[in-house]
């Protein structure tokens, strides 16, 4: 059983994605303190919204800190800012690589838009551009995938933010401990019976996972864990929201058990949803039973907002690599996405 033989994981892990998660906390620790030492030339009381721009694993922030923090934050993803971004609003622009074009496109929008701005990136032309134009710069370490630098992309801001009472009751102390814990359930060297994302990553073996979230609960979960098998385990996933799946995808599990063979939806519990969603999950349930299709329930660790939702993006970054590992594929490189970036850049 490859999940629980170090060396053979280990071979198929050479840039180590399972060592990444294995030392998330100390990832998040580091970040924390990161995020201590930003200076900002602005008061971050003077704003009244945050709009974070990035793409894929550097995107992931911007619904993060949309989900956790007690202030609006709208998530951007692409060459433009939306039509309602302000002067008065605070830009934060993501790129890990600092080379991405959507993202460099989107900061120099607001820049001419006139907005405050701060960056976070490990170099690349970012940094570049942060230099010149005298944007700060939240430098974090290079040699990781986006993905797996979650914690070094969010803490920073996180912390940032808070300074100004945006990340409400966060402690960071409890978090930090509580991230460890869940580590020490779920990490390589627990064995899959005792290892609930391994256990999923079984159950889940050869499988198209369908991933069911809520509107503004796990979205953010939801989609995290489709991205993530799509890139560490290299198979489609799918995902949608309740309640608008009930106006439409619904309907298609009517002739759905012959042509989802391989399919398997999952519905994400939190125990923060609204008490009609939670009745929705109830009622598909009963429904998947009579249209006789597979599927499962993953819920989220106990505590506050931040760790049920840290959390559980934690448990799926961990059932991504480990689907990985059942499909004897690296779960680090993403040749697909590099050689789409230079087919683009080739033309023109
Ligand atoms: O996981 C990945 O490699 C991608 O999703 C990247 O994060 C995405 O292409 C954007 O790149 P960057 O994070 O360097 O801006």
């Amino acid at each position: 059983m490859i999940l629980d033989n170090e060396k053979e994981i280990e071979e198929l892990d050479p840039q180590g994605m399972v060592n990444d998660l294995d030392t998330f906390p100390e990832q998040c620790k580091e970040a924390v303190s990161l995020g201590e030492e930003v200076e900002v030339p602005f008061d971050l009381n003077d704003f009244d919204r945050a709009l974070v721009t990035g793409m894929g694993g550097s995107g992931i922030i911007g619904d993060l800190l949309s989900r956790l923090l007690d202030f609006p934050v709208e998530s951007n993803r692409g060459y433009h800012l939306p039509k309602t971004a302000r002067p008065d609003d605070l830009l934060i622009a993501i790129s890990y690589s600092g080379n991405t074009e959507e993202t460099l496109s989107a900061l120099r929008d607001g820049r001419r838009r006139g907005m405050n701005t701060v960056c976070l990136s490990t170099g690349g032309k970012m940094e570049d551009y942060c230099a010149r134009e005298s944007v700060p710069l939240i430098k974090i370490p290079v040699g990781h995938q986006p993905r797996a630098s979650t914690g070094y992309m969010l803490f920073p801001l996180l912390k940032l933010l808070d300074r100004a009472g945006f990340a409400g009751a966060v402690d960071f102390d409890r978090l930090l401990e509580n991230i460890e814990a869940l580590a020490e359930s779920w990490n390589s060297s627990v064995p899959s019976e005792d290892n609930g994302p391994k256990k999923l990553a079984r159950e889940f073996a050869g499988k198209v996972p369908i991933i069911y979230g809520t509107k503004r609960n796990t979205r953010v979960v939801a989609y995290r864990w489709k991205t993530q098998i799509n890139e560490n385990a290299k198979q489609p996933a799918f995902w949608n929201v309740f309640p608008e799946l009930n106006h439409n995808e619904t309907v298609g599990y009517q002739l759905g058990s012959d042509l989802m063979e391989n399919g398997k939806a999952i519905m994400l519990k939190n125990g923060l949803d609204l008490e009609r969603n939670e009745l929705r999950m109830e009622i598909m349930e009963s429904l998947f039973e009579d249209e006789n299709i597979d599927y499962s329930l993953a819920r989220a660790p106990k505590g506050d907002k931040f760790t049920r939702i840290l959390g559980q993006i934690y448990f799926g970054d961990y059932f991504s690599v480990y689907l990985a590992l059942l499909n004897e594929v690296d779960p680090s490189p993403v040749e697909l996405i590099e050689s789409f970036k230079s087919r683009l850049k080739r033309a023109g």
